[in-house]
């Protein structure tokens, strides 16, 4: 080998090595860059907007009014904290038949023509955020 053919072969073996550290860096800020996202979602927030979302899309508002308000076809949900506590809530969501013993729950179930249906298909978490969603709800 001449000294030139040397210099090459050092030359090329040092490019080689060069590149495969910039991918191998590469690879590390994408991931950093994922995690960092992941690490920044508020979790408070994510609950509040899937309860929000939630009760959209699970009809609740088309009895009890687009604001929660209330309408002909169910009682108003603002101010649920002055009777609710959120377990016993979250029970009443999945099975709100079972809490016709209370006065208040079967007057209020005779007063409007359609039931309070059971809510279904939906996860633990998902119904524990529902419940904690309303129970924020205030009459101002
Ligand atoms: C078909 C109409 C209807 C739908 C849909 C409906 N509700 Fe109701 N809801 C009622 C009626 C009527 C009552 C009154 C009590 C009863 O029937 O048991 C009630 C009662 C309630 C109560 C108790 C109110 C109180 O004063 O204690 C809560 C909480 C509630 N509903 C939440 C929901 C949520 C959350 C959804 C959606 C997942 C939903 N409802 C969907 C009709 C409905």
């Amino acid at each position: 080998m001449t000294n030139a053919q040397k210099w090459v072969t050092v030359f090329l073996i040092l490019f080689v090595l060069l590149l495969a550290l910039s991918k191998l860096t590469n690879k590390d800020e994408k991931s950093s860059a994922a995690n960092y996202s992941e690490e920044n979602v508020n979790p408070n927030e994510t609950v509040q907007i899937n309860a929000e979302k939630l009760i959209s899309q699970n009809k609740c508002l088309t009895c009890h009014g687009r604001d929660l308000g209330g309408s002909g076809m169910g009682p108003s949900l603002t101010n649920l904290s002055d009777n609710w506590e959120k377990d016993a809530l979250i029970n009443y969501l999945k099975d709100p038949s079972s809490f016709l013993n209370i006065a208040r729950m079967a007057v209020l179930r005779e007063k409007y023509g359609s039931d309070m249906p059971a809510v279904k298909n939906l996860s633990n978490d998902e119904i524990s955020a529902i419940a904690e969603f309303l129970l924020k709800l205030k009459r101002d």
